[in-house]
């Protein structure tokens, strides 16, 4: 079946993507095997995600010669929401290691669902880097719409949205709030519960990731 599609998101559709997400999703699922697994996942993700990256031409000195090669022309820079986002950071510095890293702390207080900010540093000067902002879930899509207002009030202008898990509402309310930012998600969700838990999702991301529950 193919992947559902909407105005702004990209659902990343792989057999490998596929089977991580439903040993994700699964509530047996240790801390270190989740933590793992939105490693790879991000990881696996980031080869769709960077397809348009621009290169420039470099001469490369072989051992016989020398050739034409190609490095990527822009600064990159990875901003995990914290705390869950920072889960994906690894996998990915693995496939850009000279990308740098900044933060965005934000919580969705428990009672409104609103996101409450505490937190915020990033590379600069912002407009002259590729950011990918990143968080497994997109669910009221409160966080992640802060989030890029923050990054774009610091000067960023190029902003690309990674998270693991979609859900409908999210989608909607952050594509009309940042209809320049593509979003690419490894998986496309049913509904909110009366909590903005997304289902069937796979919980509380922070929480399966650091052991706090
Ligand atoms: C989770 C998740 C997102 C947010 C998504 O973080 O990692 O940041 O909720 O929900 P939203 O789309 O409705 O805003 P949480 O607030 O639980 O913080 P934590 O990562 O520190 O646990
Ligand atoms: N945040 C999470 O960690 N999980 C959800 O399902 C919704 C928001």
């Amino acid at each position: 079946m193919p992947p559902p599609t909407r105005p702004g998101l990209t659902v990343i559709d792989h057999p490998l993507i596929r089977h991580k997400v439903a040993l994700l999703r699964d509530a047996r699922t240790s801390s270190r095997d989740f933590k793992q697994l939105v490693s790879e996942i991000a990881a696996l993700m980031t080869y769709e995600v960077t397809r348009d990256l621009l290169t420039e031409p470099i001469e490369v000195v072989t051992p016989l010669e020398t050739t034409k090669g190609e490095q990527i022309a822009r600064k990159i820079a990875l901003v995990p929401i914290l705390r869950a986002g920072l889960g994906m950071v690894e996998g990915i510095v693995q496939l850009i290691p000279n990308a740098r890293v900044g933060h965005i702390g934000l919580y969705r207080d428990h009672k409104t669902l609103q996101p409450v900010s505490y937190y915020f540093k990033v590379p600069t000067p912002a407009a002259d880097h590729r950011f990918f902002m990143l968080d497994p879930m997109l669910a009221t899509g409160g966080s992640a719409i802060a989030a890029a207002n923050e990054l774009k009030q610091a000067g960023a202008r190029d902003i690309s949205f990674i998270c693991l898990v979609a859900a409908p509402a999210g989608v909607a309310a952050f594509t009309a709030a940042h209809a320049d930012i593509p979003v690419y998600a490894a998986a496309y969700d049913r509904e909110l519960n009366s909590l903005g838990y997304i289902l069937p999702g796979l919980g509380d991301a922070g929480d399966r990731l650091f052991g706090t529950k």
